[in-house]
C-alpha cells in the first residue's frame, strides 16, 4: 500500500465529515482534488475524497515581512531554505466505512496521526458498488485505474438523464453507452429504441460490429395504424378535445373498426362525417382531423410495428432528421412510447431502454399541452416504468427545459459540462447526490469528463469516456470549411437569378 500522508490536527477536525492530512512530499506520489484514499479507523477500512489541496509555508503568512525582504534586493528564498517549509495539505471527506465487506456511513472521527494511503483499487470497486464482471465499461475513473463498469439494473432501472451543453460529448458518451449494451450476449441485453432528432447515430449500421444489431427507420417511413388508437390516444391528439366530444366520438370509432378493422384517419373523418354528431361539434373535430391527416403519419398499419421496434437485443433508431415539424416528431414519440409501454406492461416485448435525444423538445416543462403531445407518457414511463422494466436514458442541452417530473424521477445523471446557471440550479435541484464540490466543477468539466450521480453508484465518480469503437457521423462541420465548400461548389449566375 501506498502511503501518501498522515492526519493532522486542525481547529475543526478531524470530525466525521471532514479531516485534513499532510502529504508527504518524500515519497513523490501526486494527489489531486477528487482522487480517493483510504485510512485504517476504529470502526473498519475507512474511504475518504480528498475535496481539495492547499500549498501553505509558514515564511510566507506575514505580508509586511515577505515584502520588506523582498525590497531589500535579496528575496526570501534567497536568503533561507524557505522552499523546505512549503507544504501541502489535502482537506477529506470520509465517505463510508467498510467493516466485514459491508458498508458504513462514517460516525466517528479518525485520529490526528492516522496514516493515509492511496486507495486499493479492487476495495475501491467494491465501495463504488461497480460491477466488474458484467458492468457497462464505458470510461475510466479520474486519476484511478479502474473502470467505471456500471450496472445495468442500477444504471437504467431508475431511468437515466444525460445532461450537458452542446458540444459536451452528449451523443458521444450514448453511442458509447449503447456500444457496451451491443458488446453484451444478445439474450441478456435489452431492446434499445433510441429518437434521433438529427440523424446521428447512423454509424452503428455502418459498422461491420454492430450492423446486424441495428435497424434504423426514417422519419418519412413512420407511419401510425389510426385503427390502433383508443378514443383516449385521439383526442389526446387532439389537445383541444373536449371530454363529451371524446365522449361522442367513441361510438363512432366502435362502429367504424366493427365495419372495418383496419381503418385509416381517411375513413375515421368520413365517418365522423356520416354520423349524427351535432353539426357544430363535427365541424371542430373534422378541422382538428384534417390537420392530423395533412401530417402524413396515419395510415392503416404500424411502421415499425412494436415487434419490429422492440427487437429484442436489437437496436431500433426512429430517425426525425428529416421532419422538421415539431408537432409531427411529438406525435411519433407520444404514439411509439405509449406502445412500447402498454406492449411492455402486457409482457408483449422485452424489457427495453428508450433513449430520447433532444428530450426537452418531447418533455418540455411550462409548455401548455398542445405544444408538449409527448411529454404526458414521457412522465408516465418516468414514473411508472420501473416495475416493468420500461427504462428510459434523457438526453438534453437544456436541463431547465426538461420536465420536472421526468427529470427527478431519473435517478442517475451523467453530467458534463454545464455554464448556465438556470441549468445548474436545476440540476441541484433534481439532483440528490450533487454537492457543492461538483456543482462548482461542472463549469469547467472538459469534453469527455462525466459526473456520475446517483442511483448507479454509491457515491459520485468523474470519469473519462472511453473512446468509441463504433464509426462516428459528424454532422457538424467546421464553419471555415463550410464557407470554403460551398465556394467551391460552382453555383451560375443563373441559378442564383432564378433562385432571386
Ligand atoms: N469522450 C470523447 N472523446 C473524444 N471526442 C469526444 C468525446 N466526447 C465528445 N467528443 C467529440 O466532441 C464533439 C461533440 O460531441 P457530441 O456530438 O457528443 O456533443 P453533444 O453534447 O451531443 O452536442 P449536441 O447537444 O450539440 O448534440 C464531437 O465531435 C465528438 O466526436
Ligand atoms: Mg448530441
Amino acid at each position: 500500500m501506498q502511503e501518501i500522508g498522515t492526519v493532522v490536527s486542525t481547529e475543526t477536525g478531524p470530525s466525521s465529515q471532514e479531516f485534513w492530512f499532510v502529504i508527504n512530499d518524500n515519497k513523490g506520489v501526486p494527489v489531486r482534488k477528487g482522487q480517493f484514499v483510504q485510512i485504517d479507523s476504529h470502526d473498519g477500512l475507512l474511504v475518504a475524497r480528498v475535496e481539495e489541496i492547499i500549498k501553505t509555508n509558514r515564511y510566507y503568512t506575514r505580508p509586511e515581512s515577505v515584502s520588506e525582504f523582498e525590497k531589500s534586493g535579496r528575496p526570501l528564498i534567497e536568503q533561507f531554505p524557505v522552499d523546505r517549509w512549503e507544504y501541502l495539505v489535502a482537506q477529506a471527506h470520509p465517505l463510508g466505512v467498510l467493516s466485514s465487506n459491508r458498508q458504513k456511513r462514517v460516525t466517528f472521527p479518525i485520529s490526528p496521526s492516522s496514516k493515509v494511503y492511496a486507495v486499493d483499487e479492487k476495495i475501491l470497486n467494491n465501495f463504488l458498488g461497480l460491477d466488474e464482471v458484467n458492468g457497462l465499461s464505458i470510461g475510466r475513473i479520474e486519476f484511478h485505474n479502474v473502470d467505471a463498469k456500471l450496472n445495468l439494473t442500477r444504471l437504467f432501472q431508475k431511468h437515466l438523464a444525460i445532461l450537458a451543453i452542446s458540444g459536451a460529448g452528449k451523443s458521444y458518451t450514448v453511442s458509447v453507452l449503447i456500444e457496451e449494451l451491443l458488446n453484451k450476449d444478445r439474450n441478456s441485453r435489452p431492446s434499445i429504441i433510441l429518437i434521433d432528432p438529427h440523424g446521428e447515430y447512423g454509424g452503428f449500421e455502418k459498422d461491420e460490429g454492430y450492423r446486424k444489431s441495428t435497424k434504423i427507420y426514417d422519419g418519412k417511413d413512420i407511419s401510425i395504424a389510426t385503427h390502433s388508437l383508443s378514443p383516449y390516444e385521439m383526442s389526446a391528439l387532439m389537445p383541444k378535445m373536449s371530454p363529451v366530444q371524446r365522449r361522442e366520438i367513441a361510438p363512432v370509432m366502435k362502429n367504424l373498426k366493427a365495419a372495418k378493422p383496419a381503418y385509416d384517419m381517411e375513413d375515421l373523418i368520413t365517418a365522423v362525417q356520416d354520423s349524427s354528431i351535432k353539426d357544430a361539434t363535427k365541424s371542430a373535430m373534422l378541422s382538428w382531423m384534417h390537420e392530423l391527416n395533412q401530417t402524413g403519419l396515419f395510415s392503416n398499419r404500424d411502421y415499425p410495428t412494436i415487434k419490429d421496434l422492440a427487437f429484442q437485443g436489437n437496436l431500433s433508431i426512429l430517425d426525425l432528421s428529416d421532419i422538421v415539424d415539431k408537432k409531427r416528431k411529438q406525435i411519433i414519440v407520444s404514439y411509439f412510447a405509449r406502445e412500447l409501454f402498454d406492449a411492455r406492461r402486457g409482457k408483449k416485448i422485452s424489457p427495453f431502454v428508450l433513449f430520447v435525444e433532444e428530450a426537452h423538445q418531447f418533455a418540455p416543462e411550462g409548455e401548455d399541452y398542445e405544444h408538449a403531445l409527448s411529454r404526458g407518457i414521457i412522465e408516465q414511463i418516468a414514473r411508472e416504468g420501473r416495475k416493468f422494466n420500461a427504462c428510459l436514458a434523457l438526453i438534453t442541452q437544456r436541463p431547465a427545459g426538461l420536465s420536472t417530473t421526468a427529470l427527478s424521477q431519473c435517478n442517475t445523471h451523467m453530467i458534463m459540462r454545464v455554464t448556465n446557471p438556470y441549468d445548474i440550479d436545476h440540476i441541484k435541484e433534481s439532483s440528490e447526490g450533487v454537492t457543492g464540490g461538483i456543482l462548482d466543477s461542472i463549469p469547467g468539466l472538459k469534453v469527455g469528463e462525466v459526473y456520475i450521480v446517483g442511483e448507479a453508484v454509491n457515491y459520485p465518480i468523474l470519469i473519462n469516456v472511453r473512446e468509441r469503437q463504433s464509426k462516428s457521423v459528424e454532422k457538424s462541420v467546421r464553419l471555415e470549411d463550410d464557407i470554403k465548400n460551398f465556394n467551391n461548389a460552382k453555383i451560375s449566375d443563373k441559378d442564383l437569378e432564378t433562385f432571386m
